[in-house]
C-alpha cells in the first residue's frame, strides 16, 4: 500500500493507470469505522485499483466548530486501510491542499442551502469543492458515498451530472452499531448519558417507517411520529432537534405524500454533539439505500 501526501505525485502515478485499470475511490475524513470500510470492500470487489482519502477539509467546517477537535487516529487508519487491501492512501496535509491564494469554490445550489445547509453554513461548498479536487487528484472511474450523509451524495451526484465529471457515484447503505446508533466518526463524542439519548434517533425513524408500512402515507403525520419518538427520548434541556423531515431523494423537496422516492431525513444535537441519520422508505431494502448498479 502506497501512501501519499504529494498531490502533485499521487496525480501522476494514478494517471498511469487511466484507460488501463478501473480506479475505486472513497474519499473521507479518516476516523475510519465500519460504514467507511463496507464502502472500501465494495470498492475493492469492484475495481482493479482503490484509492482512499484521508482529509479532514477545514473548508467544509464553520468557525464555531470541531474541526479541531475531530479525531484523527492516522496510525490506526492506515493500518485498517491496509487490511482491507488499499492500494492508494491519499493523505495530503492542509497547507499543500489549499495554498495560501486558494480562490476557487464549487457550489451545488438550491440543494445546498436546505436542510443541513440552513443549520451549517457554507458546510457543502466546502464538500462539493474538496470533491472536485479530489476528483480532479485521483480521477477514479467510481466514487463511493454513504447513504449515512444521504443530503451529501444527493448533492454529489448532482454535482457531478451538472458539471460532466466521468465518474460513476455509488451510494451504499448506513451501517449501523449493535444498539442501531448510526456508525460515525462523530460518536466518540457522546458520554454514555448521552448515548443512551443519541439511540432515540434510529428508534423513531423505526417507528414512523413501521407506521408507513401499515399503510400510513401522509409525510406530516409520519413526520408527527417522528418527532414525538425523539422529543420521549431525547432531554429538551440539553437536546435539540434541527429539523425532521420527509423529503424526496432526488430533488430534496418536501414530500406531502411518500411514494417510491421518499425518505425520512433527521439531525438532532444530542449535548453538544450533532447527529444525522435516515431511512428510505423502501420494504424490500429494509430502510436502506438500494444501489446494486
Ligand atoms: P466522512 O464523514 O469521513 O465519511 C466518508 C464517507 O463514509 C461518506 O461517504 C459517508 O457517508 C460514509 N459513511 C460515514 N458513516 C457511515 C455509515 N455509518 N454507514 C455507511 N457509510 C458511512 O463525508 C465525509 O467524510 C466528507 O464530507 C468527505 C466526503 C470526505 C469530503 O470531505
Amino acid at each position: 500500500m502506497k501512501i501519499i501526501r504529494d498531490p502533485v505525485k499521487i496525480q501522476n502515478l494514478l494517471s498511469k493507470f487511466s484507460n488501463k485499470k478501473k480506479i475505486g475511490f472513497v474519499p473521507t475524513m479518516g476516523a475510519l469505522h465500519e460504514g467507511h470500510l463496507s464502502l472500501i470492500r465494495k470498492a475493492r470487489k469492484e475495481n482493479d485499483i482503490v484509492v482512499v482519502s484521508i482529509f479532514v477539509n477545514p473548508l467544509q467546517f464553520g468557525p464555531k466548530e470541531d474541526f479541531k477537535k475531530y479525531p484523527r487516529p492516522i496510525k490506526k487508519d492506515l493500518y485498517l486501510c491496509k487490511k482491507e487491501n488499499v492500494d492508494f492512501v491519499f493523505y495530503p496535509d492542509v497547507k499543500s491542499y489549499y495554498k495560501k491564494d486558494h480562490l476557487t469554490f464549487v457550489e451545488v445550489e438550491k440543494l445546498s442551502s436546505i436542510l443541513c445547509g440552513r443549520y451549517r453554513k457554507g458546510h457543502f461548498k466546502g464538500v462539493t469543492t474538496v470533491v472536485t479536487k479530489l476528483f480532479n487528484t485521483v480521477k477514479p472511474d467510481v466514487a463511493y458515498f454513504g447513504q449515512k450523509d444521504l443530503q451529501q451524495a444527493i448533492i454529489i451526484k448532482k454535482m457531478v451530472e451538472d458539471l460532466n465529471f466521468p465518474i460513476k457515484i455509488k451510494i451504499s447503505p448506513i451501517v449501523r452499531d449493535s444498539d442501531g446508533l448510526a456508525l460515525s466518526s462523530r460518536n466518540v463524542y457522546l458520554n454514555p448519558e448521552e448515548r443512551k439519548r443519541a439511540l432515540s434517533l434510529y428508534r423513531s425513524l423505526k417507528e414512523g417507517f413501521n407506521l408507513w408500512s401499515k399503510g400510513e402515507k401522509n409525510a406530516k403525520k409520519i413526520q408527527r411520529c417522528i418527532l414525538n419518538v425523539l422529543y420521549e427520548g431525547i432531554d429538551t434541556k440539553k437536546d435539540s432537534i434541527d429539523y425532521v423531515e420527509i423529503i424526496d431523494t432526488e430533488s430534496l423537496e418536501k414530500k406531502e405524500i411518500i411514494d417510491k422516492k421518499s425518505a425520512a431525513v433527521i439531525a438532532v444535537r444530542i449535548g453538544s454533539t450533532r447527529l444525522i441519520d435516515n431511512i428510505i422508505f423502501d420494504k424490500d431494502s429494509n430502510g436502506l439505500y438500494n444501489s446494486n448498479d
